[in-house]
């Protein structure tokens, strides 16, 4: 019996990998390496001293995913897959839409025909629109401002009927708020293709000499020093949450939504100053105008997780940027490019 990792090469996926490993379970991961490299998964054979299979499968490729689950006993799947630039989706709507919600389609057609009825889903914070009261809860209003989100809302709504058409799945929506941060041995981490959009990577970037400054999107937010308040998340804390989840589908049935953060609010401001301390190096920066779409304040209300998973977020905003940090030095380029072939 194996767990099957869709998007496993990528960033929270690889890190799921190694903890799912330690944890005992055997995997199996399919990607398509559009937005990885099969590096990363040579690195987590590394880190874990174990090995899995690898499918360089791209999941609108419907043949090629049934045969993965005609070749392997197929218990659970761990859905990764997915492309998740905001902007990118408001430039190739028509690409996000087919990858993310074809892609799931296939892969809910494959599961239900080899009868795997156990899903964990990676959605998102960005399901509760930019208007959110803080902190958010599961019940909060959804809704979407960009096509990326409307994906995510349309696989959770997917879901949803799924469950309702047939009560024996077991599935479970887990909503990520920001993850940054790296695995402790500094092997894997994330690794954006060109100028990073995300806070964490940029920093890390700036810090290695990258670019000459960062640019600090608004500071007149009504936040405690102006700039944009998120929940960031250690991504080996995000990966551990979804070995609970797993547990969940893999005792019963039934469907759940559960946000994934620590509860803590913490600024740009706050992230830059708590790297530099950790670091210490120095972060230089300017303040430009907001960046359309951003909202003042994002912060989850981790409570049903903890309730209902027995899950919760241990390591701080140090780890993270720690983390972050070795992965950047060790990593300065990020994965070597390897062909699958060779690993
Ligand atoms: P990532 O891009 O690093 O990983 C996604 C992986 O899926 C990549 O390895 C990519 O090659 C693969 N993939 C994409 N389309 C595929 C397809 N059609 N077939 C097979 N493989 C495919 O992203 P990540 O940061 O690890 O995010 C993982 C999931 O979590 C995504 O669904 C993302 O939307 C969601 N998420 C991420 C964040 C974040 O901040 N990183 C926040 C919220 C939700
Ligand atoms: C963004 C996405 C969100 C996605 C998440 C993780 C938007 C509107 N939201 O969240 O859907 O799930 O990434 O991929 O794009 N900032 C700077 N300078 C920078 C980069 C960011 O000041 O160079 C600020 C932003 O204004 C924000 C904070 O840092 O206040 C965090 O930004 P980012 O890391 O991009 O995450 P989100 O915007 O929260």
């Amino acid at each position: 019996m194996s767990i099957l990792v869709t998007g496993g090469a990528g960033y929270i996926g690889s890190h799921t990998c190694v903890e799912l490993l330690n944890a005992g379970y055997d995997i199996i991961v399919l990607d398509n390496f559009s937005n990885s490299n099969p590096e990363s998964l040579q690195r987590v054979r590394q880190i874990t001293n174990k090995s899995f299979k690898i499918y360089d499968v791209d999941l609108l490729e419907r043949e090629k995913v049934e045969m993965v689950f005609e070749e392997n006993h197929v218990e659970a799947v761990l859905h990764f897959a997915g492309l998740k630039a905001v902007g990118e989706s408001v430039s190739i709507p028509i690409d996000y839409y087919q990858n993310n919600i074809t892609g799931t389609l296939v892969l809910l057609e494959m599961m239900a025909r080899h009868k795997v009825k156990k899903i964990v889903f990676s959605s998102s914070a960005t399901v509760y629109g930019a208007n959110a009261s803080v902190p958010i809860i599961e019940d909060s209003p959804l809704g979407a401002t960009n096509p990326y989100g409307s994906t995510k809302l349309i696989i959770e709504q997917l879901l949803n009927d799924v469950y309702l058409s047939d009560r024996s799945w077991g599935i479970v929506i887990l909503r990520y708020f920001n993850p940054i941060g790296a695995h402790i041995s500094g092997e894997i981490g994330e690794d954006p293709k060109g100028k990073p959009n995300n806070l964490m990577p940029y920093i890390t970037q700036v810090a290695a000499g990258k670019h000459p400054r960062l640019n600090i999107y608004g500071k007149d937010y009504p936040t405690h020093d102006g700039t944009g308040v998120r929940d960031y998340i250690h991504v080996v804390d995000l990966a551990t949450g979804h070995i609970k989840a797993l547990e969940k589908v893999l005792s019963g049935k039934g469907i759940g939504a559960y946000n994934l953060g620590t509860g803590t609010g913490i600024s740009v401001l706050d992230l830059v100053h708590a790297f530099e301390q950790v670091t210490g190096l120095n972060i230089q920066y300017q303040i430009l105008d907001r960046r359309p779409g951003d909202s003042a304040t994002c912060f989850a209300d981790p409570k049903k997780a903890r309730e209902e998973l027995g899950w919760e977020a241990i390591k701080g905003i140090e780890d993270m940027c720690r983390d972050a940090w070795r992965w950047q030095s060790k990593n300065p380029n990020g994965y070597k490019k390897v062909d699958i072939v060779s690993i």
